[in-house]
Protein backbone atom coordinates (compact mmCIF):
# COMPACT_ATOMS: atom_id res chain seq x y z
CA UNK A 1 0.00 0.00 0.00
CA UNK A 2 1.21 3.60 -1.04
CA UNK A 3 2.62 5.21 2.37
CA UNK A 4 0.20 7.95 3.47
CA UNK A 5 1.28 11.11 5.29
CA UNK A 6 0.15 12.97 8.65
CA UNK A 7 0.71 16.20 9.44
CA UNK A 8 4.89 16.56 11.49
CA UNK A 9 4.31 16.08 15.08
CA UNK A 10 3.44 18.74 16.95
CA UNK A 11 1.81 20.36 14.18
CA UNK A 12 -2.31 20.16 13.48
CA UNK A 13 -4.58 21.46 10.24
CA UNK A 14 -7.10 23.81 11.15
CA UNK A 15 -9.90 22.89 9.62
CA UNK A 16 -12.88 24.98 8.13
CA UNK A 17 -14.61 23.95 11.20
CA UNK A 18 -12.37 25.74 13.22
CA UNK A 19 -11.83 28.57 11.14
CA UNK A 20 -14.43 31.13 12.15
CA UNK A 21 -13.29 30.51 15.76
CA UNK A 22 -9.63 31.54 15.04
CA UNK A 23 -11.30 34.28 12.78
CA UNK A 24 -13.35 35.55 15.48
CA UNK A 25 -10.24 35.91 17.98
CA UNK A 26 -7.87 37.36 15.43
CA UNK A 27 -10.23 39.43 14.14
CA UNK A 28 -11.70 40.33 18.59
CA UNK A 29 -7.33 41.24 18.85
CA UNK A 30 -7.31 43.34 16.16
CA UNK A 31 -10.28 45.15 17.02
CA UNK A 32 -8.88 45.93 20.85
CA UNK A 33 -5.43 46.01 19.89
CA UNK A 34 -6.45 49.44 17.32
CA UNK A 35 -8.01 50.85 20.30
CA UNK A 36 -4.65 50.71 22.70
CA UNK A 37 -3.30 52.15 19.09
CA UNK A 38 -1.20 49.45 18.51
CA UNK A 39 -0.40 49.03 14.92
CA UNK A 40 0.41 45.14 12.80
CA UNK A 41 3.61 44.06 11.91
CA UNK A 42 4.55 41.14 10.22
CA UNK A 43 8.52 39.87 9.82
CA UNK A 44 9.90 36.54 8.21
CA UNK A 45 8.83 33.30 10.05
CA UNK A 46 13.03 32.41 9.98
CA UNK A 47 15.75 34.64 10.36
CA UNK A 48 19.31 34.11 12.01
CA UNK A 49 19.80 31.80 14.58
CA UNK A 50 22.55 34.19 16.18
CA UNK A 51 19.32 36.51 16.85
CA UNK A 52 17.70 34.44 18.62
CA UNK A 53 20.61 33.15 20.81
CA UNK A 54 21.34 36.79 21.39
CA UNK A 55 18.28 37.86 22.54
CA UNK A 56 16.95 34.87 24.58
CA UNK A 57 20.44 33.66 25.40
CA UNK A 58 22.11 30.92 24.65
CA UNK A 59 21.91 29.26 27.85
CA UNK A 60 17.62 29.15 27.48
CA UNK A 61 16.26 26.14 27.25
CA UNK A 62 14.01 27.28 23.67
CA UNK A 63 17.83 27.84 22.28
CA UNK A 64 19.42 25.07 24.09
CA UNK A 65 17.09 22.43 22.88
CA UNK A 66 14.05 23.83 21.10
CA UNK A 67 15.31 26.06 18.01
CA UNK A 68 14.30 24.22 14.37
CA UNK A 69 17.16 24.97 12.48
CA UNK A 70 17.38 25.92 8.12
CA UNK A 71 20.41 24.79 6.56
CA UNK A 72 22.91 27.35 6.83
CA UNK A 73 24.77 26.54 9.70
CA UNK A 74 28.59 27.13 9.99
CA UNK A 75 28.32 28.28 5.95
CA UNK A 76 30.78 30.70 5.19
CA UNK A 77 29.42 34.10 4.02
CA UNK A 78 30.55 36.81 2.28
CA UNK A 79 33.05 37.94 4.24
CA UNK A 80 34.31 34.23 5.09
CA UNK A 81 33.00 34.50 8.84
CA UNK A 82 31.10 31.28 9.89
CA UNK A 83 27.46 31.83 9.73
CA UNK A 84 24.53 30.59 12.44
CA UNK A 85 22.32 29.53 9.87
CA UNK A 86 18.49 30.21 9.72
CA UNK A 87 15.77 29.27 11.98
CA UNK A 88 12.46 29.03 12.37
CA UNK A 89 11.38 31.92 14.86
CA UNK A 90 10.50 30.64 18.02
CA UNK A 91 8.71 33.56 19.52
CA UNK A 92 8.82 37.09 17.96
CA UNK A 93 10.34 39.66 20.27
CA UNK A 94 13.93 39.36 18.52
CA UNK A 95 12.02 39.50 14.96
CA UNK A 96 10.23 42.97 15.77
CA UNK A 97 13.30 44.54 17.77
CA UNK A 98 15.79 43.52 14.83
CA UNK A 99 13.17 45.35 12.29
CA UNK A 100 12.76 48.24 15.03
CA UNK A 101 16.70 48.73 14.66
CA UNK A 102 16.82 48.35 10.88
CA UNK A 103 14.42 50.73 10.65
CA UNK A 104 15.27 53.44 13.07
CA UNK A 105 11.80 53.47 14.80
CA UNK A 106 13.96 55.07 17.43
CA UNK A 107 14.50 58.22 15.38
CA UNK A 108 10.61 58.43 13.89
CA UNK A 109 8.41 58.21 17.21
CA UNK A 110 8.71 58.45 20.46
CA UNK A 111 6.63 54.92 21.18
CA UNK A 112 6.11 52.49 18.62
CA UNK A 113 3.33 50.17 19.46
CA UNK A 114 3.65 46.93 17.37
CA UNK A 115 1.53 44.09 17.54
CA UNK A 116 1.48 40.29 15.76
CA UNK A 117 -0.40 37.28 15.05
CA UNK A 118 1.12 34.49 13.63
CA UNK A 119 2.89 30.97 14.09
CA UNK A 120 6.35 30.25 15.52
CA UNK A 121 8.05 27.16 15.90
CA UNK A 122 9.73 25.27 18.64
CA UNK A 123 11.23 21.67 18.82
CA UNK A 124 9.79 20.82 21.79
CA UNK A 125 8.03 17.00 23.24
CA UNK A 126 4.77 17.64 21.79
CA UNK A 127 2.12 16.76 24.23
CA UNK A 128 -1.59 18.87 25.25
CA UNK A 129 -1.44 22.13 25.13
CA UNK A 130 2.74 22.13 23.31
CA UNK A 131 2.87 22.09 20.11
CA UNK A 132 6.23 22.45 17.53
CA UNK A 133 4.03 25.22 15.56
CA UNK A 134 1.76 27.19 17.45
CA UNK A 135 0.53 30.84 17.46
CA UNK A 136 0.88 34.10 19.27
CA UNK A 137 -0.85 37.35 19.61
CA UNK A 138 1.62 39.63 20.63
CA UNK A 139 2.51 42.54 21.33
CA UNK A 140 5.60 45.02 21.73
CA UNK A 141 5.99 49.09 22.89
CA UNK A 142 9.17 50.00 22.60
CA UNK A 143 10.69 53.46 22.92
CA UNK A 144 13.52 55.92 24.31
CA UNK A 145 12.93 56.43 27.62
CA UNK A 146 9.56 54.90 27.15
CA UNK A 147 9.59 52.76 30.95
CA UNK A 148 6.78 53.94 32.76
CA UNK A 149 4.39 52.36 35.37
CA UNK A 150 1.25 53.23 33.42
CA UNK A 151 3.00 51.44 30.63
CA UNK A 152 3.61 48.13 32.39
CA UNK A 153 0.77 47.96 34.29
CA UNK A 154 -1.49 49.13 30.72
CA UNK A 155 0.23 46.27 29.18
CA UNK A 156 -0.76 44.03 31.38
CA UNK A 157 -4.23 45.02 31.78
CA UNK A 158 -4.50 44.66 27.61
CA UNK A 159 -3.78 40.77 28.15
CA UNK A 160 -5.87 40.56 30.53
CA UNK A 161 -8.81 42.60 28.47
CA UNK A 162 -7.77 40.29 25.17
CA UNK A 163 -8.30 36.96 27.63
CA UNK A 164 -11.67 38.30 28.86
CA UNK A 165 -12.76 39.29 25.46
CA UNK A 166 -12.65 36.02 24.06
CA UNK A 167 -14.90 34.43 27.19
CA UNK A 168 -12.25 33.67 29.35
CA UNK A 169 -13.00 33.89 33.09
CA UNK A 170 -10.99 31.43 34.96
CA UNK A 171 -7.52 32.47 34.82
CA UNK A 172 -4.67 33.98 37.28
CA UNK A 173 -2.02 36.99 36.42
CA UNK A 174 1.00 36.70 38.63
CA UNK A 175 3.52 39.18 38.57
CA UNK A 176 7.49 39.79 39.92
CA UNK A 177 10.21 42.03 39.20
CA UNK A 178 13.76 41.63 38.55
CA UNK A 179 14.84 44.33 38.83
CA UNK A 180 17.66 46.32 36.62
CA UNK A 181 20.35 44.40 34.86
CA UNK A 182 22.57 45.14 38.29
CA UNK A 183 19.42 43.87 40.32
CA UNK A 184 19.62 40.89 38.23
CA UNK A 185 23.09 40.04 38.95
CA UNK A 186 22.59 40.50 42.24
CA UNK A 187 20.12 38.44 42.25
CA UNK A 188 21.90 35.13 40.58
CA UNK A 189 24.58 35.25 43.15
CA UNK A 190 22.16 35.94 46.41
CA UNK A 191 20.09 32.60 44.35
CA UNK A 192 23.37 30.51 44.14
CA UNK A 193 24.15 31.28 48.09
CA UNK A 194 20.40 30.19 48.78
CA UNK A 195 20.71 27.41 46.66
CA UNK A 196 23.94 26.25 47.24
CA UNK A 197 23.23 24.11 50.08
CA UNK A 198 20.90 22.17 48.58
CA UNK A 199 22.78 21.59 45.63
CA UNK A 200 22.88 17.33 45.58
CA UNK A 201 19.23 17.48 46.03
CA UNK A 202 18.55 19.52 42.82
CA UNK A 203 17.63 17.17 38.99
CA UNK A 204 20.82 16.75 37.01
CA UNK A 205 19.24 19.39 34.69
CA UNK A 206 19.34 21.80 37.43
CA UNK A 207 22.77 20.93 38.69
CA UNK A 208 23.91 22.03 35.36
CA UNK A 209 22.06 25.16 35.40
CA UNK A 210 23.24 26.07 38.93
CA UNK A 211 26.79 27.86 37.06
CA UNK A 212 25.13 28.31 33.25
CA UNK A 213 21.85 30.31 34.45
CA UNK A 214 20.95 30.22 37.75
CA UNK A 215 17.47 31.21 37.40
CA UNK A 216 16.19 28.44 34.74
CA UNK A 217 16.01 26.75 38.60
CA UNK A 218 13.23 28.70 39.56
CA UNK A 219 11.54 27.68 36.13
CA UNK A 220 12.12 24.12 36.14
CA UNK A 221 9.23 21.86 36.51
CA UNK A 222 11.00 18.83 38.12
CA UNK A 223 9.69 17.74 41.67
CA UNK A 224 12.92 17.64 43.23
CA UNK A 225 13.83 21.06 42.43
CA UNK A 226 10.38 22.53 43.31
CA UNK A 227 11.27 21.00 46.73
CA UNK A 228 14.46 23.30 46.84
CA UNK A 229 13.04 26.52 45.90
CA UNK A 230 10.19 26.06 48.17
CA UNK A 231 12.68 25.49 51.00
CA UNK A 232 14.33 29.03 50.38
CA UNK A 233 13.31 32.20 51.02
CA UNK A 234 13.42 34.42 48.03
CA UNK A 235 12.16 37.91 48.75
CA UNK A 236 13.05 41.10 46.62
CA UNK A 237 16.81 41.39 48.53
CA UNK A 238 18.43 41.79 45.25
CA UNK A 239 16.07 45.21 44.01
CA UNK A 240 17.47 48.60 44.47
CA UNK A 241 15.53 51.40 45.78
CA UNK A 242 14.64 52.64 42.86
CA UNK A 243 13.52 48.94 41.25
CA UNK A 244 11.75 48.43 44.12
CA UNK A 245 9.80 51.92 43.89
CA UNK A 246 9.29 51.41 40.17
CA UNK A 247 6.86 48.09 40.94
CA UNK A 248 5.47 49.57 43.62
CA UNK A 249 3.89 52.56 41.19
CA UNK A 250 2.98 49.36 38.54
CA UNK A 251 1.32 47.21 41.62
CA UNK A 252 -0.56 50.64 42.34
CA UNK A 253 -1.81 51.44 38.60
CA UNK A 254 -2.55 47.62 38.36
CA UNK A 255 -4.85 48.06 41.33
CA UNK A 256 -6.43 51.57 40.16
CA UNK A 257 -6.93 49.74 37.00
CA UNK A 258 -9.05 46.99 38.60
CA UNK A 259 -6.75 44.04 37.38
CA UNK A 260 -6.44 41.17 39.98
CA UNK A 261 -3.19 39.74 40.04
CA UNK A 262 -0.97 37.89 42.56
CA UNK A 263 2.87 38.42 43.56
CA UNK A 264 5.17 35.36 43.30
CA UNK A 265 8.67 35.71 43.58
CA UNK A 266 9.80 32.66 41.75
CA UNK A 267 8.51 33.92 38.72
CA UNK A 268 11.46 34.48 36.69
CA UNK A 269 10.44 33.93 32.94
CA UNK A 270 12.73 31.47 30.64
CA UNK A 271 14.26 33.87 28.44
CA UNK A 272 17.21 35.85 29.27
CA UNK A 273 16.15 39.60 28.27
CA UNK A 274 13.68 40.40 30.83
CA UNK A 275 14.18 43.46 33.04
CA UNK A 276 11.81 44.94 35.86
CA UNK A 277 8.31 43.95 35.47
CA UNK A 278 7.24 40.01 34.53
CA UNK A 279 4.15 38.60 34.23
CA UNK A 280 2.41 35.23 33.72
CA UNK A 281 -1.61 34.44 32.73
CA UNK A 282 -2.41 30.76 34.13
CA UNK A 283 -5.65 29.38 32.83
CA UNK A 284 -7.22 27.29 36.16
CA UNK A 285 -8.75 24.88 33.50
CA UNK A 286 -5.40 23.92 31.79
CA UNK A 287 -3.08 20.84 32.68
CA UNK A 288 0.81 20.84 33.07
CA UNK A 289 1.15 23.57 30.23
CA UNK A 290 -1.43 26.25 31.95
CA UNK A 291 0.30 29.38 30.51
CA UNK A 292 -2.05 31.29 28.63
CA UNK A 293 0.35 33.70 27.53
CA UNK A 294 2.97 35.76 29.42
CA UNK A 295 5.55 38.99 29.09
CA UNK A 296 7.58 42.00 30.75
CA UNK A 297 10.41 44.42 30.13
CA UNK A 298 13.08 44.19 28.26
CA UNK A 299 15.35 47.43 28.30
CA UNK A 300 18.45 46.49 27.16
CA UNK A 301 17.17 44.29 24.01
CA UNK A 302 17.47 46.58 21.76
CA UNK A 303 20.71 47.86 22.65
CA UNK A 304 22.12 44.01 22.85
CA UNK A 305 21.22 43.51 19.32
CA UNK A 306 23.06 46.33 18.06
CA UNK A 307 20.31 49.56 18.44
CA UNK A 308 20.09 52.57 20.90
CA UNK A 309 19.36 52.40 24.57
CA UNK A 310 15.94 51.88 24.36
CA UNK A 311 13.32 50.67 26.65
CA UNK A 312 10.93 48.33 25.91
CA UNK A 313 8.04 45.94 27.05
CA UNK A 314 5.79 43.27 25.39
CA UNK A 315 3.88 40.31 25.94
CA UNK A 316 2.74 37.09 23.93
CA UNK A 317 -1.13 34.82 23.98
CA UNK A 318 -0.46 31.32 23.25
CA UNK A 319 -3.91 30.72 20.77
CA UNK A 320 -4.13 27.31 20.82
CA UNK A 321 -3.72 27.32 24.66
CA UNK A 322 -6.74 29.93 24.52
CA UNK A 323 -8.75 27.82 22.72
CA UNK A 324 -8.14 24.62 24.62
CA UNK A 325 -9.31 26.56 27.64
CA UNK A 326 -12.68 27.95 25.89
CA UNK A 327 -13.26 24.38 24.18
CA UNK A 328 -15.62 23.46 27.09
CA UNK A 329 -17.81 26.65 26.48
CA UNK A 330 -17.67 26.65 22.50
CA UNK A 331 -19.18 24.75 19.73
CA UNK A 332 -17.29 24.91 16.36
CA UNK A 333 -20.62 25.75 13.74
CA UNK A 334 -20.90 26.10 10.07
CA UNK A 335 -20.59 29.47 9.37
CA UNK A 336 -23.90 30.23 6.71
CA UNK A 337 -23.91 31.41 3.25
CA UNK A 338 -26.87 33.82 1.93
CA UNK A 339 -27.85 32.14 -0.86
CA UNK A 340 -27.99 28.32 -1.93
CA UNK A 341 -29.53 27.68 -5.76
CA UNK A 342 -31.14 24.53 -6.46
CA UNK A 343 -30.79 23.57 -10.55
CA UNK A 344 -33.06 21.22 -11.82
CA UNK A 345 -31.89 20.06 -15.42
CA UNK A 346 -29.35 20.99 -17.65
CA UNK A 347 -30.60 24.35 -18.93
CA UNK A 348 -31.75 25.41 -15.41
CA UNK A 349 -27.85 24.44 -14.50
CA UNK A 350 -26.78 26.77 -17.36
CA UNK A 351 -29.36 30.11 -15.57
CA UNK A 352 -28.16 28.88 -12.25
CA UNK A 353 -24.51 29.01 -12.74
CA UNK A 354 -24.58 33.01 -14.48
CA UNK A 355 -27.47 33.68 -11.36
CA UNK A 356 -24.54 32.51 -9.02
CA UNK A 357 -22.20 34.39 -10.56
CA UNK A 358 -24.55 37.53 -10.45
CA UNK A 359 -25.12 37.30 -6.58
CA UNK A 360 -21.66 36.67 -6.13
CA UNK A 361 -20.22 40.21 -8.23
CA UNK A 362 -22.76 41.98 -5.79
CA UNK A 363 -21.53 40.62 -2.47
CA UNK A 364 -24.18 37.71 -1.96
CA UNK A 365 -22.35 34.75 -0.34
CA UNK A 366 -23.52 31.70 -2.27
CA UNK A 367 -23.09 28.11 -4.06
CA UNK A 368 -24.60 25.39 -5.83
CA UNK A 369 -24.00 22.18 -6.81
CA UNK A 370 -21.79 21.56 -9.64
CA UNK A 371 -23.34 18.12 -10.86
CA UNK A 372 -27.11 17.28 -11.60
CA UNK A 373 -28.96 15.39 -8.74
CA UNK A 374 -32.19 15.62 -6.73
CA UNK A 375 -34.49 18.30 -5.24
CA UNK A 376 -33.97 16.22 -2.03
CA UNK A 377 -30.03 15.77 -2.53
CA UNK A 378 -29.48 19.56 -3.41
CA UNK A 379 -32.00 20.39 -0.26
CA UNK A 380 -29.59 18.95 2.00
CA UNK A 381 -26.68 20.54 0.43
CA UNK A 382 -28.00 23.62 1.24
CA UNK A 383 -29.05 22.87 5.08
CA UNK A 384 -25.22 21.84 5.32
CA UNK A 385 -24.19 25.11 3.97
CA UNK A 386 -26.79 26.84 6.35
CA UNK A 387 -28.21 28.62 3.38
CA UNK A 388 -30.51 31.75 4.75
CA UNK A 389 -31.96 31.29 1.02
CA UNK A 390 -33.11 28.87 -1.92
CA UNK A 391 -33.21 30.02 -5.67
CA UNK A 392 -34.74 26.56 -7.00
CA UNK A 393 -34.88 26.76 -11.08
CA UNK A 394 -36.40 23.74 -12.82
CA UNK A 395 -37.65 23.61 -16.50
CA UNK A 396 -40.86 25.32 -15.18
CA UNK A 397 -39.89 28.34 -13.97
CA UNK A 398 -37.35 28.21 -16.87
CA UNK A 399 -40.71 28.24 -19.13
CA UNK A 400 -42.29 31.50 -16.75
CA UNK A 401 -39.00 33.37 -16.79
CA UNK A 402 -38.97 33.40 -13.15
CA UNK A 403 -37.58 31.63 -10.28
CA UNK A 404 -38.45 30.39 -6.56
CA UNK A 405 -36.95 31.97 -3.19
CA UNK A 406 -37.41 29.97 -0.51
CA UNK A 407 -36.87 31.77 3.06
CA UNK A 408 -35.41 28.51 5.07
CA UNK A 409 -35.99 29.98 8.59
CA UNK A 410 -39.70 30.38 7.69
CA UNK A 411 -40.46 27.81 4.93
CA UNK A 412 -42.13 30.65 2.78
CA UNK A 413 -41.89 30.66 -0.83
CA UNK A 414 -42.32 33.69 -3.33
CA UNK A 415 -41.64 33.71 -7.41
CA UNK A 416 -39.29 36.59 -8.08
CA UNK A 417 -39.36 37.89 -11.87
CA UNK A 418 -36.16 36.93 -13.66
CA UNK A 419 -35.56 40.20 -14.83
CA UNK A 420 -35.81 42.24 -11.75
CA UNK A 421 -35.05 39.25 -9.09
CA UNK A 422 -31.80 41.71 -7.75
CA UNK A 423 -33.49 44.04 -6.86
CA UNK A 424 -36.72 42.24 -5.39
CA UNK A 425 -33.96 40.01 -3.08
CA UNK A 426 -32.59 43.34 -2.07
CA UNK A 427 -35.51 43.81 -0.72
CA UNK A 428 -36.11 40.71 0.94
CA UNK A 429 -32.43 40.27 2.08
CA UNK A 430 -32.76 43.49 4.19
CA UNK A 431 -35.96 42.68 6.14
P1 LIG B 1 6.70 32.62 26.06
O1 LIG B 1 6.36 32.54 27.50
O2 LIG B 1 7.81 31.77 25.58
O3 LIG B 1 7.01 34.15 25.79
O4 LIG B 1 5.43 32.31 25.18
C1 LIG B 1 4.22 33.05 25.32
C2 LIG B 1 3.01 32.12 25.21
O5 LIG B 1 3.08 31.35 23.98
C3 LIG B 1 2.96 31.03 26.28
O6 LIG B 1 2.40 31.55 27.47
C4 LIG B 1 2.03 30.01 25.64
O7 LIG B 1 0.68 30.40 25.75
C5 LIG B 1 2.45 30.09 24.18
N1 LIG B 1 3.41 29.00 23.86
C6 LIG B 1 4.75 28.99 24.06
N2 LIG B 1 5.27 27.82 23.65
C7 LIG B 1 4.26 27.06 23.19
C8 LIG B 1 4.15 25.75 22.62
N3 LIG B 1 5.22 25.00 22.41
N4 LIG B 1 2.92 25.30 22.26
C9 LIG B 1 1.81 26.07 22.44
N5 LIG B 1 1.84 27.32 22.95
C10 LIG B 1 3.05 27.81 23.33
C11 LIG B 1 7.36 34.66 24.56
O8 LIG B 1 7.27 34.05 23.52
C12 LIG B 1 7.80 36.10 24.62
N6 LIG B 1 8.22 36.51 23.26
C13 LIG B 1 6.69 36.99 25.13
C14 LIG B 1 7.08 38.42 25.15
C15 LIG B 1 6.77 39.37 24.24
N7 LIG B 1 7.81 38.99 26.07
C16 LIG B 1 7.99 40.27 25.75
N8 LIG B 1 7.38 40.49 24.63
Amino acid sequence: MEKYFLPPRGTADILPLEVPLWEEIENMSRRILRIYNYKEIRTPIFEETELFARSMGSTSDVVQKQMLNLAGQNQKDAEGEKSSGLSLRPENTASVVRAYIQNSFDKKEQLSKLFYIGPMFRGERPQKGRLRQFHQIGVEAIGPNSASAYLDAEVIALSVNLLKSFGLKDFKVKINTLGSEEDKSNFSKILREKIKPYFSDLSEDSQQRFERNVFRILDSKDKKDKDVIAKIDIKHSYLSEESRKYYEDVKAVLTDLGVDYEESDSLVRGLDYYTHTVFEITGTSLGSQDALGAGGRYNNLVENLGGSKVDAIGFALGIERILLALSQNVCVKETPIDIFIIALGENAAKQAFKILNELRNVGYSSDMSYKASSLKSQMRLADKFKARFVIIIGEDELNKNIMLLRNMETGEQKELALERYLEILGEIIKQ
